[in-house]
């Protein structure tokens, strides 16, 4: 399987909610992947840590939500759009080391409040809109 076989390409992964039974299948199949095009393990890394910092804010606070990956030869662009609770202050959920995690998040070992801040640290592009009751979508684009 050579790269332009199969760059571009795109694939849609469900992300059970509140629930760690499947957390962080869907970022192993993206890392997975990744390695195969042959990106660059810098690339790689940096991809598969927002899509596992994004998978587990669905599996923590979300009922259900989707991981989009499309990969082009410049770019990678990884979306996470749920369904859940949503954020009240994007602002205060971006501080490192804000957490809203029950006990139950804390005792999977979750719940430092550095994801957010993380995701925006290892994506060259990074956007966050979300919607209280409703959920929330987010937008990473790691340049190759
Ligand atoms: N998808 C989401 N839906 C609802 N709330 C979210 C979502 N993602 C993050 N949050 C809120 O933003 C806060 C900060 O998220 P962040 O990922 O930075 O930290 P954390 O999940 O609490 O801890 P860590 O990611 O370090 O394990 C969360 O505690 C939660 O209140
Ligand atoms: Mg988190």
């Amino acid at each position: 399987m050579t790269f332009h076989e199969t760059v571009p390409y795109e694939n849609s992964f469900l992300v059970e909610g509140k629930t760690f039974e499947n957390a962080g299948h869907v970022s192993r199949q993206v890392k997975t992947l990744l390695q195969k095009m042959k990106f660059s393990k810098e690339v790689v890394r940096r991809a598969a840590i927002v899509t596992y910092e994004a998978e587990i804010n669905i599996c923590s606070y979300a009922e259900r939500g989707k991981i989009v990956l499309r990969v082009t030869p410049k770019q990678i662009n990884i979306e996470a759009t749920d369904e859940g609770q949503g954020i009240a202050d994007i602002e205060l959920a971006m501080e490192e080391g804000y957490s809203t995690a029950t006990p139950k998040i804390v005792h999977m070992g979750f719940g430092a409040g550095m994801g957010l801040s993380n995701i925006k640290r290892f994506s060259d592009e990074f956007h966050i809109t979300s919607e209280v009751g409703k959920g929330t979508h987010l937008e990473m684009v790691i340049r190759t």
